[in-house]
């Protein structure tokens, strides 16, 4: 991963390739921001100009490169645009910082040096830059045999104001939510051929060991002695066997309890009730939720706030065989209610209505599940924002708060009463599939049903930004993009210092 470091010298002075200067989108153009003044100075007071000169506005994710002339270290000058600017030391500020320290550092592959000259006014500024630089730079090398540009190797911030000890925390905090954000999309990218889901337990169990994390993998013979129907329903078609992972993170003196559920499809072909070939090319997407539970409760171990997590990944490869479910046949979920299956590639629901039930048995205040639920959403809400759903409006509300203070678009949907009876089922306790319209909803609703009584949950639907099929933005590369991971460990922070508290035992 790339190298941050924090420096007080002057842009101009430090010794790198590139240097990096923010500019927002004016009345009259393309404007410096603060903290350019040296960098101007040394091209003589004409870096504004000789931005519009080259059609520069500014404009949020806008790279423009200058040579340089003067007197600096620098060869040349990356100026990236953070658009019209939010008000200092609001989240908006924030993820404009984040998103241009992305854009800057992607075009900055192939460079092995760069000064950050971006405004630094407190810790949080530069932790966002951090994240910027760190996430923009990711790249899933490990499938092509050419030499494509390495990632930006060294970033210096420039930070005059940084102070001590905030600061130092503020940044590891930054640098371990990007590794783990990173970590997502590798496991997102790697194909479904090598991430099987007992390649996926493995490596999750790799990533918690060390952390002094409780690990535990349920394999497929255990998956049926343990009643987990759903895991096993959708696994039974596929060569590769199902599992079902549980990380335990207990801190010392925890008030509260975190479960954490991932959807981890490894794989979705639909099953019997096939996809198209256009509709599976994204499918190895489909264990997004478990990639960022598991990079989420790796990250919390490592820093360590007074909340327990439980992280439950159940992982199955969602494929059509001999063996495989059929459309009408009807399992038992954990805990003992039946569901008709009448739509194997309503998958999802059945993994995580298992999950769900064993992280009840656990007796957390709170259970937030993740998953790449349903086309329904990303029809709602596009693939850039996540949908939120839960059992209390107000948990709703401080989940959501959470993703915006994380720099991730969410946005609330409801649980709409009306749809609940559409999910009966004439044979079995319910059915998987349920109004023709509200897809997002009519899942969220059939999840609420395995939440047992007096547990605070809620459910965020990232079909939408789990995965990127359009060019690089900020900090987003193409492909898997780690969604919800900063959300994740956000909302064990809020929980750990009373931010998140509508949970209903105190
Ligand atoms: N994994 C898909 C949802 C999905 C679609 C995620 C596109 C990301 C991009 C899920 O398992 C699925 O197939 N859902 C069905 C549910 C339907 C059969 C009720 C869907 O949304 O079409
Ligand atoms: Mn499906
Ligand atoms: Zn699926």
């Amino acid at each position: 991963m790339t190298s941050i470091a924090l420096s007080s010298a002057r842009p101009t002075k430090i010794s790198a390739d590139a240097v990096v200067v923010g500019v927002t989108a004016a009345d009259g153009g393309p404007r410096l921001l603060d903290g350019t003044a040296s960098v101007d100075k040394a091209l003589h007071g004409s870096l504004a100009n000789t931005l519009r000169d080259l059609g520069a506005t500014g404009k949020a994710d806008e790279v423009t490169k200058v040579p340089m002339t003067g007197n600096t270290k620098a060869a040349i000058v990356v100026a990236v645009g953070l658009g019209k600017l939010a008000e200092h030391g609001t989240t908006a500020y924030r993820e404009a910082l984040r998103r241009a320290a992305g854009s800057a550092a992607r075009a900055l592959a192939g460079t092995r040096a760069a000064v950050f000259a971006l405004p630094v006014s407190e810790p949080d500024d530069a932790a966002a830059i951090t994240e910027g630089v760190l996430l923009g730079s990711y790249a899933f090398g490990q499938y092509k045999t050419g030499n494509g540009k390495p990632p930006l190797e060294r970033a210096t911030l420039v930070a005059s104001r940084a102070d001590g000890r905030r600061s130092t925390a503020a940044l590891r905090r930054a640098e371990v939510l990007a590794e783990a954000v990173n970590q997502a999309r590798h496991w997102v990218n790697t194909p479904p051929r090598d991430m099987t889901p007992a390649a996926f337990a493995a490596a999750a169990q790799q990533h918690a060991r060390g952390l002094g994390m409780d690990v535990t993998v349920l394999d497929e013979a255990a998956l049926r002695k343990g009643g987990y129907g759903g895991i096993v329903g959708v696994g039974q078609g596929s060569a590769n066997p199902p599992r079902l992972v549980r990380l335990a993170y207990r801190p010392f003196r925890a008030k509260r309890h975190v479960a954490l559920v991932g959807k981890g499809i490894t794989f979705d072909s639909g099953g019997l009730s096939l996809k198209t070939a256009d509709g599976m090319t994204t499918m190895k997407c489909d264990m997004g939720g478990a990639a960022a539970v598991v990079a989420a409760v790796v990250a919390v171990a490592r820093l360590q706030p007074r909340v327990a997590v439980t992280a439950y990944a159940p992982m199955a490869e969602n494929m059509p065989s001999g063996s495989a479910q059929r459309p009408s046949d009807v399992l038992t979920i954990r805990g003992g209610k039946t569901v008709e299956v009448l739509n194997t590639d309503a998958e999802g629901r059945l993994v995580l209505a298992d999950a769900i039930a064993r992280a009840g048995e656990d007796e957390p205040d709170l259970i937030v599940d993740i998953a790449t639920l349903t086309g329904a959403c990303r029809i709602a809400l596009g693939t850039r924002t996540a949908g939120i759903m839960a059992n209390d409006d107000r948990l709703r509300d401080q989940v959501h708060r959470a993703a915006e203070r994380a720099g991730e678009p969410m946005w609330p949907l409801p649980l709409s009463p009306e749809l609940r009876e559409k999910l009966d089922s004439p044979v079995a306790d319910i059915a998987n599939v349920g109004a023709k319209w509200g897809g997002a909803l009519s899942a969220g609703l059939f999840l609420a049903e395995f939440v047992a009584d007096g547990i605070g949950w809620a459910h965020i639907d990232i079909a939408g930004p789990a995965f990127n099929e359009d060019s690089p933005f900020g900090y987003t590369p193409k492909g898997g993009t780690g969604a919800g991971v900063r959300t994740l460990v956000q909302i064990v922070e809020d929980v750990a210092d009373g931010t998140l508290s509508a949970m209903p035992r105190p």
